[in-house]
């Protein structure tokens, strides 16, 4: 939850961990820090708020060296206060710790600490990582004192940690929590994610759990917590360090909103062969497997549960394979029931958060397969699950997700369009049919990104309220609840997400004048009359109506305050299409009240704690 940059250089590394940290700052921005090492002193200033705030005040330039480590935090131990800023050190000032995750046994460890005399600073549990290193250090050398004190330590961590009196040496670590080390030429890096790095290098190697690794400016070596090396393949990046950057837009989640048709396009890319659909070796799942699957069990959080909800409804509906859908932190805490043919899916853009992991490994345990649906090559959740189908969104910084979103949508269609093939639950004439559907999106998208002015109106006459609604049904259930987890997690304005027709057994008491309620209301031919009802139900009672509709219905515009058209298409795509006017909506509102979208209060991109 927090970020974690360092580098070892043969020069002034500090515009490097500056810019690192800055792409990182998604990722955690209570409070921030850096230490560098100069000579054998280790030079620390760190403090609460943004980096601009912090630089503003500390002013991070004045620390010059050829190694440091830098840290934005989310806290987790400890309130948001300078002394609990990382990085943290131990009581001689000679080992220097930047940390993400948390450490379950830290308690513990403290009170045994303090008892050997050590003096703590702060409330967090990472400083107890540099006391136990330190009290090591007595009769190790730096390596294996960082060993020992791991071996004790419960719990979750990505580190970087740096010793005064060893200054060309950067040692990290990691266990259930991301981290990377990028090889440069003649400097090496470690970073939580790759972005943060890529203007550097696009050579990665990714650390396992329970890794540790041992990097000067022209090495590096990796080794398991019993100290024995390990070879380490270096994987090649094909992402630009441009696609990461805001390219003129105001915020990184418009960039990534206007990213979609490309995002799908790169997504369809070669996996559709002669109206078939291919996925690449990774996919790992064999046609005799597949065929054999009778019921899937989808796990995710968040934005990607409500794709995970969409994707059962389609492989409900197309492939007719019972489905069901758990929050990936509430299914690792249950007994759940495994057939040898249940498949479980892990949805997750990041590949890294924590809830998920835990999700699927537990579904291991029962000896089902599993498969990862996920954004980020090399992630934690591709590496534990024996296939993977990657969504092609590029780099996602914006904390609020959107083209990982329908990305994910797109990946689950082309799966039950396999599936449905495999299962004959279609035949090959429907299944061009679908095929044909998809391929038109990307367009499709444009021309709802080119027609903003009905959603930037409803923004300006609607910023102000404090509360709204989101109707939908069938497959835009979903759509409704991620329209309303848009809104709020970046303007702070009360939502919710509600079956259109449930609402009469309880939220309808809640519309009055002052209360927008989106509808989602594709022409379809299972439910767009009922919405119909749902809307006139809401108009009697006199909230606005803001509908979104398929572009030759004549009769929402009749009923509905403001409508926004989307291109005709299939029923399980209107989903796909009615998504982005939402996102547009929620970034809109969330601009004109001047939130901080791309870094909203309380919230981080990967939730890599449980
Ligand atoms: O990286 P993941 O897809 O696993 O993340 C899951 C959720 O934390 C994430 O979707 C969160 O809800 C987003 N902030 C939504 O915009």
């Amino acid at each position: 939850m927090c970020g974690i940059v360092g580098v070892v250089s043969g020069s002034n590394v500090n515009e490097k961990l500056f810019n690192g940290l800055s792409n990182l700052e998604y990722r955690g921005y209570d409070s921030v820090g850096m230490c560098f090492i100069n000579g054998s002193n280790l030079n620390i200033k760190k403090g609460v708020g943004k980096l601009e705030e912090v630089h503003k005040k500390v002013d991070f330039s004045k620390l010059k060296g050829n190694i440091g480590i830098g840290h934005c935090r989310w806290s987790t131990h400890g309130r948001v206060t300078e002394k609990n800023a990382h990085p943290h050190v131990d009581c001689k000032n000679k080992v220097s710790v930047v940390h993400n995750g948390i450490i379950e046994n830290y308690s513990e460890l403290k009170d045994e600490l303090i008892k050997k005399g050590h003096k703590f600073c702060s409330q967090t549990d990472t400083e107890v990582i540099a006391h136990l290193i330190e009290d090591n250090l007595k009769n190790s050398r730096i390596e294996e004192a960082v060993r020992l004190a791991l071996s004790r330590i419960e719990g979750s961590y990505a580190l970087g940690i740096l010793f005064a009196d060893e200054p060309g040496k950067l040692i990290a670590a990691r266990n259930e929590s991301p981290l990377i080390i990028g090889i440069g030429k003649n400097e090496n890096f470690i970073a939580s994610d790759v972005p943060s790095i890529l203007s550097h290098t696009n050579k990665i190697i990714y650390l396992d759990d329970r890794e540790i690794a041992v990097l000067t400016r022209n090495s590096h070596k990796i080794f398991d917590i019993s100290g024995k090396q390990k070879p380490k393949k270096i994987h090649t990046i094909k992402w630009s360090a441009e696609a990461a950057k805001k390219e003129g837009y105001k915020h990184f989640m418009l960039k990534e909103i206007h990213e979609q048709p490309r995002a799908i396009a790169d997504t369809l890319n070669e996996r559709i062969q002669n109206s078939h659909v291919v996925f690449e070796k990774e996919f790992g799942l064999s046609d005799d497997y597949l065929k054999k699957i009778n019921r899937i069990v989808i796990v995710a959080c968040g934005t990607s549960w409500h794709a995970a909800l969409t994707g059962e409804f389609m492989l409900e509906e197309l492939a007719k394979i019972p489905t069901e859908v758990e929050y990936a932190s509430e299914f690792r805490y249950r007994h759940p029931l495994m057939g040898k043919n249940t498949l479980v899916i892990a949805i997750s853009q990041s590949g890294e958060t924590a809830d998920t992991i835990a999700a699927l490994k537990e579904a291991k345990k029962y000896g089902v397969k599993t498969l990862s649906i996920c954004n980020v090559m090399g992630s934690s959740i591709t590496r534990i699950s024996d296939g993977v189908i990657y969504t092609r969104a590029g780099p996602e910084i914006g904390v609020a997700s959107t083209k990982a979103f329908t990305t994910q949508l797109a990946v689950l269609y082309l799966f039950t369009i396999l599936l449905s093939k495999l299962k004959k639950t279609l035949n090959q004439e429907q299944i061009k049919g679908m095929i044909d559907g998809i391929r038109k999106i990307p367009l499709q998208l444009q021309t709802v990104l080119d027609e903003d002015d009905e959603i930037l109106e409803c923004a300006e006459l609607y910023y102000n309220k404090l509360n709204s609604i989101y109707l939908g049904r069938g497959i835009n259930f979903p759509i409704a609840l991620e329209g309303a987890l848009k809104l709020k997690e970046v303007s702070y304005i009360h939502a919710e997400g509600y079956p259109a027709a449930e609402m009469k057994h309880g939220p309808i008491a809640l519309i009055d004048k002052n209360m927008p309620v989106v509808v989602i209301a594709p022409h379809d031919v299972y439910t767009y009359k009922k919405v119909l009802g749902n809307i006139e139900e809401v108009k009697a009672r006199g909230g606005i109506i803001i509908a979104i509709a398929s572009e030759d219905d004549k009769l929402i515009p009749k009923k509905a305050k403001h409508t926004i058209f989307i291109p005709k298409t299939l029923y399980t795509l209107s989903s796909i299409l009615a998504a982005v006017p939402l996102q547009l909506l929620a970034y809109h509102i969330a601009d004109k009240l001047g939130r901080d979208i791309d870094k909203p209060r309380n919230l981080a991109k990967s939730v890599v704690v449980e």
